[in-house]
């Protein structure tokens, strides 16, 4: 890290000013109180808790049956092991669809509840605008997420790269635009060609945070799962820093050859071992 020195420090204006100075942002996911404390100690600028959680940790087909509850309940876990992070709340499908009402109540559950400085929603179609004004209208910064949004996954018609076609460019940027004047402080940019990516980064005052979507954006986030190989699919913009799955693989079959060969536990391992009973019984 330069200038800050740890993530407790930082809020919206830093990622502004962080823009501004042409230092990149770093993002990561977590879900749990343990990995919050690793994304800290590891001097990761922010956390997300991304509705990912249903697919990587909770074993659902797509991100739509996340609940307010599941959020809240893993949000909370994060903060208390990361208690000074600048956190993001991703906003579940269809809790802010219905009404501007609607959006506000439940972004303010979801802070509230699960411990978090700002909420994540997907898209930028008016409704989604409006939804950003009223949420932003009641002091709770919001991050917007446009390109490859999850929850539309059926609309997609699959996890598809978007914005190829110079229509759809078009449509990204406006959006991007829009949610910016609508009050976002922060965009994610997923799964859209680079020079999208690029395109909308420099139209933006507000930093773009990408996964997919190229090397310009002012920062990068990934799936903490993805980046620890403990995921299957290994998209193209993932980079696996480690392959946690097969040392955990590996670790458990030791443990479980040794149970079966009777040498766990051993004798350091034992409270009293009977081979100095003696001593227990003085
Ligand atoms: O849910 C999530 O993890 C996300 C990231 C992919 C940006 O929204």
């Amino acid at each position: 890290m330069t200038k800050k020195a740890k993530a407790s420090s930082l809020n919206i204006g830093s990622f502004a000013a962080m823009k501004a100075a042409g230092e990149k942002i770093s993002m990561i996911t977590a879900y749990d109180y343990a990995m919050g404390k690793c994304a800290v100690q590891a001097g990761i600028d922010l956390i997300l808790i991304g509705d990912s959680l249903g697919m990587v940790v909770l074993g659902y087909d797509n991100t739509l049956q996340v609940s307010i509850e599941d959020m809240i309940h893993h949000s909370a876990a994060v903060r208390r092991g990361a208690p000074e992070a600048f956190i993001i709340i991703d906003m579940p499908f269809m809790s802010y669809h219905l009404s501007s009402i609607q959006a506000k109540e439940n972004a303010a559950r979801l802070l509230i509840g699960g411990g978090a400085n700002a909420v994540k929603l997907e898209g930028g179609s008016a409704s989604r605008v409006e939804a950003i004004k009223a949420i932003v209208d009641c002091e709770i910064p919001v991050c917007a997420h446009l390109g490859l949004t999850p929850q539309s996954v059926y609309k997609m018609g699959g996890y598809k790269v978007q914005g190829k076609s110079v229509a759809d460019y078009e449509i990204i940027m406006a959006e991007a635009l829009a949610v910016e004047a609508a009050g976002a402080f922060m965009l994610v940019l997923e799964g859209i060609p680079e020079l999208l990516g690029r395109d909308i980064s420099q139209s933006v005052k507000i930093p773009t945070i990408g996964i997919g979507a190229g090397r310009y954006t002012d920062g990068q986030v990934l799936v903490i799962n993805d980046l620890l190989g403990q995921t299957d699919l290994r998209p193209k913009f993932v980079k696996t820093y480690s392959e946690l799955n097969s040392e955990i693989i590996r670790a458990l079959g030791e443990y479980n050859a040794e149970i079966k060969a009777g040498t766990f536990p051993a004798e350091e391992h034992v409270y009293y071992p009977i081979t100095n009973i003696k001593d227990f019984e003085k």
